[in-house]
């Protein structure tokens, strides 16, 4: 029998798309659906291992949190850990406002994936680079999909398949990690 894992979750759909990319490498995952520990702090790597710490405390089996974020060379970093927030609040526009005029439109995607268990912890990671486009393009994904351009390419995450975001998404480059570990 293979090992299982927990993916530790308030997003199902994230949690699904996680239990997929696990499965890709032979692992079976089950999505369990819990509000996330949200710590302050600007260190992703920090945010999830609390998180999983904390569900880990309720849980007590083998489980993954993971935490994302985008940030934009040109800000310093922002919204880095803060992307769901901004996202709410100012959105894809507001980030397009903040770069007018800006020529470096250098931007990555990076997510930090926390692994907890009884004896074990242990934090991947995953980063993505590209660019922030123009102006939105596309309509599949979520978040900043429509303003990501990845690097090689000239569409917009949200402007690929989900299976092509898949093969090179910082989500999925964490997984990839952690499921080698695995
Ligand atoms: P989370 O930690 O995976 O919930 O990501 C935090 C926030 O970062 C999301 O609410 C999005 O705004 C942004 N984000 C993370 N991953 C992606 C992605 O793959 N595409 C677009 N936006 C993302």
């Amino acid at each position: 029998m293979g090992k299982r894992v927990a993916i530790v979750t308030a997003n199902r759909a994230k949690g699904e798309e996680a239990k997929r990319i696990l499965q890709g490498f032979g692992i079976e995952a089950e999505v369990v659906e819990m509000e996330k520990l949200e710590v302050q702090s600007e260190v992703l790597e920090e945010i999830a291992l609390r998180a999983a710490r904390a569900a880990f405390e309720v849980l007590k089996r083998p489980l993954v949190v993971d935490d994302s974020g985008l940030f934009v060379e040109a800000l310093n970093g922002f919204p880095g850990p803060y992307s769901s927030y901004v996202f709410k609040k100012i959105g894809i526009r507001g980030i397009l406002k903040l770069l007018e005029g800006e020529a470096n439109r250098s931007a990555y995607f990076k997510t930090a994936l926390a692994f907890v268990s009884r004896d074990v912890e242990r934090v991947f990671v995953g980063v993505v680079r590209g660019r922030i486009a123009e102006e939105p393009r596309g309509s599949r994904g979520f978040g900043f999909d429509p303003i990501f351009v990845p690097e090689g390419e000239d569409r917009t995450f949200a402007e690929m398949e989900s299976w092509e975001k898949d093969r090179i998404s910082h989500r999925a480059r964490a997984y990839e990690a952690f499921a080698k570990f695995f």
